[in-house]
């Protein structure tokens, strides 16, 4: 079964619709709300308002750009979970509602594993089984993924996710929010090895980041007691040896994974994945240990909506729809 199917994403500080036509994606539009930078990090009464200003422009653009018009779908999609509730039920309202006066199917999705779909927009497309290392600014996942709709999270942070690291240690260098970029961005002009962060042993395929934002806090506090200027003065290098520390954690799990688990396809998803540095090591790292690497196009990376579009599309196929009375769950599991 194909069809066409409109997707909406309003699971966090994105506002994004796609149009997906038989698994290939027609439109994707995103807008994103620039109203947290002056906070520091996403406000959720913020978000909600924001979501609910941007939802009609945006899904009317998504149709326009796809050459679609309402009464062509043949589903609409919305983001069921993981994120902020507010946020979230924007999304879902409109979803029903559309779903309701057009008399279609309504798909919930789940946007981790949307995150991990991201890598079936474009082609190549990885082969099944493979392995996943979802990063975000809410998760860090190991996830093996045996179909489009079958996978299994193998490990996962036990505290802070990487992204937060990311976004924790840019703040307490005086960065805006995101801080992730940022630090990808000072990171290319530093040295990786300048400083050292302790890299805590977490059993399994487990993570842990909240120990090195303490470290890196207090390694700060003691240098700019001695020299005010200790940040401005080093801050490529600051931002290179914190990135190249978080991404050292992050290959260690993937390759133990991938050894034990004896699966050569890995990818990687989720708002971290596109931080150029791990991007690059992952390239560079598996080419030496024979894998077929998957990176999905920048675009794809943070949170947008072709792929709840993609994910929508492999359920339209299963017929997995949600009844109208659905809600989302900011808690949502696979
Ligand atoms: O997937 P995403 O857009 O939203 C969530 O589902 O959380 O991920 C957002 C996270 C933020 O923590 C942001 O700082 C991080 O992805 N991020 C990056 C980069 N681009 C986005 N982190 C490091 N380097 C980047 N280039
Ligand atoms: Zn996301």
């Amino acid at each position: 079964m194909s069809g066409i199917i409109l997707a909406i994403e309003s699971s966090c500080d994105e506002t994004s619709a796609s149009v997906v036509k038989n698994g290939t994606v027609l439109s994707n539009i995103v807008s994103t709300q620039e109203v947290h930078q002056k906070y520091g990090g996403v406000v959720p009464e913020l978000a909600s308002r924001a979501h609910q200003k941007n939802i009609l422009p945006v899904v009317s653009e998504a149709l326009k750009g796809a050459g679609i018009k309402k009464t062509d779908l043949d589903a609409v999609a919305f983001t069921k979970g993981p994120g902020l509730l507010g946020a979230l039920l924007v999304g879902t309202s409109f979803a029903k509602g559309m779903a309701m006066a057009l008399d279609i199917p309504l798909i919930g999705v789940n946007h981790m594993q949307a995150h991990i779909l991201a890598h079936f927009i474009e082609s190549p497309k990885p082969k099944f089984p493979f392995l996943c290392l979802t990063v975000s600014g809410g998760h860090t996942q190991l996830v093996v993924v045996k179909s489009p709709l079958e996978m299994e999270v193998i490990g996962e942070t036990i505290d802070d996710a990487v992204g937060e690291a990311f976004d924790k240690t840019a703040k307490i260098m005086g960065l805006d929010y995101p801080g992730g970029p940022l630090i990808d961005k000072f990171a290319k002009d530093g040295d990786p090895l300048k400083f050292k962060f302790p890299n805590v042993n977490i059993p399994d395929y487990n993570f842990s980041f909240s120990g090195i934002k303490t470290a890196f806090l207090n390694f700060l506090r003691k240098e700019t007691q001695k020299d005010a200027d200790f940040i401005e003065k080093n801050k490529a290098d600051l931002c290179a040896s914190i990135q190249f520390t978080l991404i050292r954690i992050l290959m260690k799990k993937l390759t133990k994974a991938a050894n034990e688990l004896n699966i050569k396809e890995i990818g990687i998803a989720g708002g971290v994945s596109a931080n150029s540095g791990l991007r690059s090591t992952l390239k560079e790292e598996g080419e030496k240990l024979g894998w077929n690497v998957f990176v999905p196009e920048f675009e794809h990376c943070t949170d947008n909506a072709a792929m709840i579009a993609m994910a929508a599309h492999y359920q339209y196929e299963g017929k997995d729809f949600e009844k109208l009375s659905t809600s989302p769950n900011p808690r949502l599991k696979f």
